[in-house]
């Protein structure tokens, strides 16, 4: 059997944001798959990080795939704008939504855009046992959001299984993303849990070399 390569999502949130642009080409060179842009509100989670604008200018910075995660509430109010601004997925919590069904299908109204929900890591992946099959992609967070540079809550990998059988037993090309604390040395326990694609903050942006951080993330 052929595995579809892992995808490698550097966090710009560990990025310097004084030079986004040349932080961008960096990973974009170092054969990053898409960009992880982390919307926080300070309501959700108690941090503030960037919002529309900053979207829309990475939009213009690179060709991957702008990966938007937003730690929001009410992001019903603000999905149109995201998707102009040029958001690939867009993912919002689970925990955020009174009618997740119908935040979904806005998502998935603009098109292009896959539509992604997001699970703490305290959340049961029962909450998706109604919405899974419309979802182009499920974030398991692997830290309580907020902020990078936290450990990886083992507990996570369960429920990445899981979640894995659960999408193949019901054929679905849903992907899994996995948020917070990856490194090199759980990267590999993550993938073998069935993720598809990999969230690395500091554990890219902290090195002096993304390129081979991406690499050894990547496991080759
Ligand atoms: C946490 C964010 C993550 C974070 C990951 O709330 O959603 O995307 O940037 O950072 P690391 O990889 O450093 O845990
Ligand atoms: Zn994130």
């Amino acid at each position: 059997m052929t595995y579809a390569r892992i995808e490698i999502a550097p966090s710009i949130l560990a990025s310097n944001f004084a030079r986004l642009g040349d932080e961008i080409k960096k990973v974009e060179e170092g054969d990053a798959d898409v960009i992880h842009v982390d919307v926080m509100d300070g309501h959700f989670v108690p941090n503030i990080s960037i919002g529309i604008p900053v979207v829309a200018s990475l939009r213009k910075a690179t060709r991957l795939p702008l990966d938007v995660h937003l730690m929001i509430t009410n992001p019903e109010l603000y999905i149109a704008d995201f998707a102009k601004a040029g958001a690939d997925y867009l993912t919002v919590h689970v925990e955020t939504a009174f009618h997740l069904n119908r935040l979904v299908q806005s998502i998935k109204e603009h098109k292009g855009v896959k539509a992604a929900a997001s699970l703490n890591p305290a959340t049961p992946l029962t909450s998706l046992d109604y919405i899974l099959p419309d979802l182009d992609m499920v974030l398991i967070m692997s830290v309580n959001p907020g902020f990078g540079g936290q450990a990886f809550i083992p507990s996570a990998l369960d429920k990445i299984a899981k979640l894995r059988k659960r999408i193949d037993e019901l054929g679905l090309k849903t992907e899994i993303e996995v948020d917070g604390g990856v490194n090199p040395d759980n990267a590999a326990a993550i993938i073998d849990a069935g993720a598809d694609i990999l969230v690395a903050g500091s554990a890219v942006f902290s090195k002096k070399d993304y390129a081979g951080a991406i690499r050894g993330i990547r496991g080759n």
